[in-house]
């Protein structure tokens, strides 16, 4: 059985999906949601599963990123992790991290990259005139947004679109995108997911 760490900075729909998906012959178990943010909605709802968490509060550390992230690792390796997600952690990670976890550390995006690496991606999309828009989910390389790509959906931009009516659009195919990726990553099973 995989051992499955979760990182967030918001509200964790994407987690919540992530951990409910991981019952029966799921070949993965959440082990900890951790978050750079005490206050992060996501944290009291992961308890509410009944999974760890862990929460380091990045500000403390005013722009050290290095010491923010070994502060981070204490819990996260006790975790003992096979698998590190990013879902919807709005923390930039140094080379060094990021290196420590290659080829076990995704990460979800909402746009279709390469397109829209980066923040902003709904309006980004829209005053592109893109007529469809989504999300994907990828291995985490030192490069932001970058690594190779697991799976991706689509979802159509419609007439009238904002960036919120886009973002929920987009987020309701990550729902369903990163579990399935996360299922076959976790199997040990190549290819890509497209939705
Ligand atoms: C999601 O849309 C995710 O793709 C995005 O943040 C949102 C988090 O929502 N991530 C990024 O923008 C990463 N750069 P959630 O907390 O409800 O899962």
């Amino acid at each position: 059985m995989k051992r499955v760490a979760i990182l967030i900075s918001g509200g964790g729909s994407n987690m919540i999906r992530l951990v409910e998906s991981m019952t029966g012959d799921h070949p993965a178990r959440p082990v900890l949601i951790a978050s750079n943010d005490p206050f992060a909605a996501g944290l009291a709802k992961a308890e509410a599963m009944g999974v760890p968490t862990a929460a380091v509060d990045h500000r403390g550390f005013r722009g050290d990123r290095a010491a923010f992230e070994a502060a981070l690792l204490g819990p996260l390796l006790d975790a003992r992790p096979d698998i590190l997600c990013l879902a919807g952690f709005m923390r930039i990670l140094t080379p060094g991290f990021v290196e420590r976890f290659q080829g076990q550390m995704l990460n979800i995006h909402p746009s279709l990259l390469p397109k829209y690496p980066g923040l902003h991606t709904h309006a980004r999309a829209l005053e592109a005139g893109d007529a469809e828009a989504g999300c994907t989910v990828h291995l985490v390389t030192p490069v932001l947004d970058d690594g190779p790509v697991l799976g991706q959906a689509r979802v159509p931009v419609l007439a009238g679109d904002t960036p919120d009516a886009l973002a929920a659009r987009v987020l309701t195919a990550e729902h369903r995108l990163y579990p399935a990726v996360l299922r076959r990553f976790a199997a040990g099973q190549a290819g890509r997911i497209d939705l």
